[in-house]
């Protein structure tokens, strides 16, 4: 049974675990990082659909503040991404951790 449920949410584009988990930009966070929902909106947006097109998007919380601040400008160089989207994204993810 589980292994149908499975097999039903991979066919649906919802089998990924780790994706869901990634928080959306609310109110709650708006308010902890002192950004603009626009802004973490944006990040986000880019976040799940740049970042995830090689490897599964990471949680945010899973990497530290100061690793983020390494990998994400080499990452935006791999993803092809504006210098906008890539402050967005570290944004986001600076908020969402
Ligand atoms: C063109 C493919 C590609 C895209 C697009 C991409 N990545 Fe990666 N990413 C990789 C590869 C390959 C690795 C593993 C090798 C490495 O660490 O350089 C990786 C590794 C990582 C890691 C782990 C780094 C570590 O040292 O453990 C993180 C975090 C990460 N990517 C974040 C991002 C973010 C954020 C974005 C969007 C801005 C992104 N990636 C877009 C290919 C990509």
């Amino acid at each position: 049974m589980k292994w149908v449920l499975t097999m039903i949410a991979v066919s649906l584009g919802v089998g990924c675990v780790s994706k869901n988990q990634i928080p959306a930009p609310d109110a709650a966070m708006v308010e902890r990082s002192g950004q603009s929902l626009e802004i973490l909106q944006q990040g986000h947006a880019i976040y799940m659909i740049q970042c995830g097109r090689c490897h599964e998007p990471m949680m945010p919380s899973e990497v530290s503040s100061a690793d983020w601040h390494i990998v994400v400008p080499g990452m935006a160089w791999n993803a092809g991404i504006s210098q906008g989207d890539e402050d967005a994204v570290l944004k986001y993810i600076m908020a969402a951790r």
